[in-house]
């Protein structure tokens, strides 16, 4: 004890150099320069109370950390940045090649600086150096006290007399020690997407990745959860949630080696891209975000939909639009009277916005399908005679706004685009087009690309007012990928391409900066915070039906806020229009069915959920969500959302296909405030309908309601129930 006091009271007095404390309001990442002069990770996780605690810390790591007895310099596990070529014996982050041939890279610790950004924000930059050759790496840490989220990425320069080339790029590596580790990733295709599944990494290496260029998160969501000692928890254990903010090729590798110590590297897929840096240009990695949570993975949610409100979503403190999509109700099949008549149907609904889906454009090659027309970004004149102009004053005339589809960044061979520029797309040469959907994917390496694809958007909001939201869907993933505009540096191409979107998106937003837009790939096949900075929100599936769409809900509430996954009312299903529209209320609302074939009833119970949606809206956008019983447990899901001053929570609860007589337990509430009553209401219920929550309208302590709980689950298949719970 006197010897622990005596170190504690060393290590405040030496103040050790070299130390990087990157903290936020809960958590700590303690890098140190070692000896040798290389940067380690010596510590992630819980803050502690005393500082000095991280000084004994670095010196016991620095103990464990020696790999081979007889030589104390090889001392690698935990680098903060470890390169490829000299000694390090795993993943490396970074591996290039200088322009002599040699193939090895060492970083030294050089200085780094801490700024102080805004009273939330602070961004250390930790400057390395080779002592050999001119390769400097920048790690850059931003730090979020409030929401207990790390951004991290990297930039890499070199001043050597000709490129060097890069091989591996990450934007961090991270290091942990523990006896079990628990991966969750979030797996699917087409219609299932971000399905959970958890998995003990055992030794060797474990990759989640993309390799397919564009619409790159179909079968892998970019996106992790690891849990250190035992299976993810909602409400407790050592939990990092962790995503790229990149919409290209992404790849996370776990590591686990000889000792039973984790390395995840996180960054771009270097996959078939090799990459040759200038001297004097950086390459800037995209940013890797996490958060750690020692309070299970419900915390870890609200950490990041903390941050994504306020730092990681374009608007995301800003409302949402209700809307109606004509997708399902039409398909190609419209003129100009369906779709007046649908605005009217919007306004009947009262939501905020018609949203006028695929197969408006195409004159030479009408869009009368998904093989024509996809490039040609002009009102189709046989079905929509009077322009997009006359349809947006329509809809201003009805008192709804209007939106509409694009997929700008695609071209059908049969269009007129093809026609004129057939060198703008991905194709190889000697080799046939590679078709998916009957489209090919345009170069957006190529500058003249990028102005075609800011034009379509800059063209319809010149016309007469412009809309009032996009929705940009991108329904194909890259194959015999090659860009005539990058000659010989094809291995740029991924990355190349991605840079290339933001480029367009930079100028859309600089351009319009209050315009709205959803985020679309053929279902779910873009969901990452590389493309959230310019869209407000997401589509998360084309699979509407209400009892697959809870899965896949549940999938993303564990990364994206409330607010930014759209969730739509459709025909997908034959379950009641209440547990459709409940299931599509947990996220962002929107209808895509046709109106008028709703009984009496049912349309009244929908402008009812309409009405209730707008007047709760606030609370399921920016409250915290908690996640009370997982559909992955149990035949019932049920979750709320609470508001900050714990005044208003919502409560969904869903009942899948339990067995016969299934006896749920009662549901203990989280996140109010144990010393509040609240008055508890069923809301959303059937017009003339009996309410199935027993106890509507009784109200109860905030400590009862999270002690002893309530029966909010009803034993009848594919049936929701809504509650309403108010201070009073
Ligand atoms: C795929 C999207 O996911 C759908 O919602 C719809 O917009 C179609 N594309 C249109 O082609």
């Amino acid at each position: 004890m006197l010897l622990l006091l005596f170190a504690i009271l060393f290590c405040k007095v030496s103040a050790q150099e070299g130390q990087i404390q990157i903290e936020t309001q809960n958590t700590a990442l303690i890098l140190k320069a070692g000896k040798n002069g290389l940067l380690y990770q010596s510590y992630l996780g819980t803050k502690l109370k005393d500082n000095s605690g991280y000084n004994l810390l670095s010196k016991e790591n620095t103990k464990s950390f020696v790999i081979n007895d007889g030589n104390p310099l090889v001392n690698l596990r935990h680098q903060a940045y470890p390169t490829f070529g000299t000694d390090n014996l795993f993943e490396s982050a970074i591996r290039v090649t200088h322009n002599d041939g040699n193939p090895s890279l060492e970083l030294f610790y050089i200085s780094h600086q801490t700024e102080k950004i805004d009273s939330n924000v602070t961004e250390t930059i930790v400057n390395l150096k080779d002592p050999v050759y001119p390769v400097e790496v920048k790690l850059h840490y931003k730090a979020f006290y409030n929401e207990n989220v790390i951004e991290q990425w990297t930039e890499i320069l070199h001043h050597e007399k000709k490129p060097v080339m890069l091989y591996d790029y990450a934007s961090s590596m991270l290091h942990f020690d523990a006896d079990q580790y628990w991966l969750t990733q979030y797996h699917g295709d087409w219609a299932k997407e971000a399905r959970m599944q958890e998995s003990k990494l055992t030794s060797g290496t474990k990759v989640i990745d993309s390799k397919l260029g564009v619409r790159t998160d179909m079968y892998q969501t970019p996106v992790f959860l690891l849990s250190l000692n035992s299976k993810a928890d909602e409400n407790s254990g050592e939990i990092i949630a962790g995503t790229l903010a990149w919409s290209g090729n992404f790849k996370f590798s776990f590591e686990l080696d000889n000792k039973n110590s984790l390395r995840i590297s996180s960054g771009i897929n270097p996959y078939a891209s090799e990459y040759t840096l200038q001297p004097g240009k950086t390459f800037t990695t995209p940013s890797f975000i996490y958060t750690f949570s020692n309070k299970g993975k419900g915390l870890a949610s609200r950490n990041l939909h903390a941050w994504a409100r306020k730092y990681g979503i374009k608007d995301g403190e800003k409302p949402r639009l209700t809307l109606l999509n004509n997708w399902e109700t039409t398909f190609f099949n419209f003129d100009e009277k369906k779709l007046t008549d649908m605005f009217s149907d919007s306004k009947t609904l009262g939501v905020d916005m018609f949203l006028l889906d695929d197969g408006w454009f195409g004159n030479k090659y009408p869009r009368s399908g998904d093989k024509y027309g996809l490039g040609d970004w002009q009102a189709t004149r046989t079905k929509l005679p009077n322009g997009l102009g006359f349809l947006m004053q329509e809809a201003g005339k009805t008192g709804v706004k209007f939106g509409i589809w694009i997929e700008p960044e695609m071209v059908n061979p049969k269009s007129e685009l093809y026609e004129k520029h057939p060198d703008w797309v991905l194709k190889l040469p000697n080799r046939p087009e590679s078709y998916y959907r009957t489209q090919l994917v345009l170069d957006l390496c190529n500058p003249q690309v990028q102005d075609f694809v800011f034009k379509t958007v800059d063209d319809i909001m010149q016309t007469n007012t412009g809309v009032a939201f996009f929705k940009w869907d991108c329904n194909r993933m890259m194959t015999s990928a090659y860009s005539t505009y990058l000659k010989n540096q094809q291995s740029h191409l991924f990355i190349e391409y991605t840079n290339g979107l933001y480029k367009v998106l930079d100028r859309i937003k600089t351009k319009y900066p209050n315009l709205p837009m959803m985020l679309c790939a053929g279902g779910g096949g873009r969901t990452d915070y590389g493309l959230l900075k310019y869209f407000t929100e997401f589509w998360a599936s084309d699979n509407t039906d209400p009892f697959n769409r809870i899965f896949i809900q549940w999938g993303y509430s564990q990364f994206f806020p409330a607010f930014s996954i759209c969730n739509h009312v459709t025909s997908w299903g034959n379950q009641s229009i209440k547990f459709k529209t409940d299931v599509a209320m947990m996220g962002k609302l929107g209808f895509d069915i046709n109106i008028k074939d709703l009984k009496a009833d049912e349309l009244k119970y929908c402008q009812e959920a309409v009405a209730n949606y707008k007047r709760l809206n606030t609370v399921i956008w920016h409250g915290d969500m908690y996640r009370l019983i997982s559909p992955y447990d149990e035949s019932r899901a049920v979750l709320m959302y609470v508001n900050e001053i714990k005044s208003k929570a919502i409560l969904f609860s869903y009942t899948l296909h339990p067995l016969y007589d299934p006896q749920y337990t009662a549901v203990r509430l989280q996140g109010l405030d144990p010393d509040k009553m609240y008055k508890v209401e069923e809301i959303n219920v059937m017009p003339e309908a009996k309410k199935s929550f027993e106890q509507s309208g009784d109200s109860f302590t905030g400590d009862y309601l999270m002690n002893v709980g309530l029966r909010v689950s009803s034993s009848k298949v594919e049936t929701s129930i809504v509650l309403e719970i108010t201070e009073i």
